[in-house]
């Protein structure tokens, strides 16, 4: 387990199939699955053997690859007509992240300047898309560490590190970054009820950078906020509307309440890829809805009484008031509202 670093390879393309990190059975195995079309990545980030906003948008980008060049096969010429059902299925697999439509729209964008067998022009752009990430996570990775001061302790929700993205991550990036230069002092990393992203695998991807971190139970966050010298929270996203209002793990909206509450600041680190200018606002964001079990019951074992019900949101919106910068690739928003949001965007490189 140890001599895992940001370096971790969560995804990458081998000969013709998708090599993904099992993130189910981190951190007790570092186990590698093997995904040969795009059914079984589908099912890969249904099951969130691969999860993370980009993370899941790059997966549906090499999943788009082998849709294509099995239906090139099996249809030659009308393999585009073939294609879209199984695109349509991808599409699907989960709600929130809307980097996962993202990808699938810029890959079927390469679609029509292709004649022949698709496979290698997609897997061209697939890979693109996949260095874009890293790309852009190392430069918001240097800007949010800009916007820090000397000696911070942090709380960061969820994983957006490596494991959910091409590489480095987003939260994670801005703390790597943090880090090196000499800014960060401590990160608390909360459990992330119930799936314990938080617990199973920000925890394991900083220790194993040597990254000082400390695990909390997620109610554990005000308490800290008022006695223990945080100075900001750091979190990824899932879907920025129009508007800056955000969708990120359920407990997010909770933290940035909290921070506001205690005077402590709120950063959000997502890339372009991961807002939509096309939904207006957060209660637009769809919020998936995972099952009962998650909470009912713990590695198979029941823990609520037979007969009890659950109800199990996985993401929850911050409203953009409470967010005091956005830190995307292209620049810093402070105070993000539908006009920052659209300056952002409409400003050239
Ligand atoms: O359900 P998950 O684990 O896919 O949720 C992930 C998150 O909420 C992350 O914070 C978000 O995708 C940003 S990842 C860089």
């Amino acid at each position: 387990m140890s001599n895992i670093t940001s370096n971790v390879r969560t995804l990458y393309w081998d000969r013709d199939a998708l090599v993904l990190i099992d993130q189910c059975a981190l951190p007790q195995r570092l186990d590698y699955v093997r995904c040969a079309s795009v059914a079984a990545i589908a099912d890969a980030i249904r099951t969130m053997v691969v999860r993370g906003a980009p993370a899941i948008g790059i997966a549906a980008a090499y999943g788009v690859v082998l849709a294509a060049s099995a239906a090139y096969k099996t249809h030659r010429d009308d393999w585009q007509v073939a294609v879209a059902r199984e695109l349509d299925l991808l599409r699907a697999a989960r709600p929130t992240a809307v980097n996962l439509a993202w990808a699938i729209d810029s890959m079927v964008e390469q679609f029509q300047r292709i004649q022949g067998d698709p496979s290698t022009s997609l897997l061209a752009h697939a890979n693109d898309l996949f260095q874009a990430d890293v790309a852009a996570n190392l430069a918001m990775g240097e800007l949010g560490a800009a916007l820090l001061g000397s000696a911070n302790q942090v709380i960061t929700h969820c994983n957006a590190g490596a494991l959910a993205t091409a590489g480095y991550g987003t939260a994670l990036g801005v703390i790597r970054s943090a880090w090196k230069v000499g800014k960060l002092e401590h990160v608390f990393a909360t459990e992330t009820r119930p799936w314990l992203q938080g617990a199973r695998l920000t925890a394991w991807e900083l220790h194993a950078d040597n990254i000082p971190v400390t695990l909390i139970a997620d109610s554990a966050a005000a308490h800290l906020m008022s006695r223990g010298n945080i100075s900001w929270v750091i979190t990824g996203a899932d879907r920025v509307a129009a508007n800056g209002d955000t969708a990120n793990k359920i407990g997010t909206y909770s933290l940035a309440v909290n921070a506001r509450a205690h005077g402590v600041r709120f950063m959000v680190v997502a890339p372009l890829s991961t807002i939509d200018r096309t939904t207006a606002q957060g209660s637009d964001i769809p919020i998936e809805e995972r099952p009962g079990d998650e909470l009912l019951a713990f590695h198979e074992q029941r823990i609520a009484a037979p007969g009890v019900d659950a109800y199990n949101p996985v993401f929850d919106t911050t409203p953009a008031e409470l967010i005091d910068v956005l830190v995307t690739q292209k620049g810093v928003v402070h105070n993000p509202n539908l006009e920052s949001i659209r300056q952002l965007f409409e400003t050239q490189n």
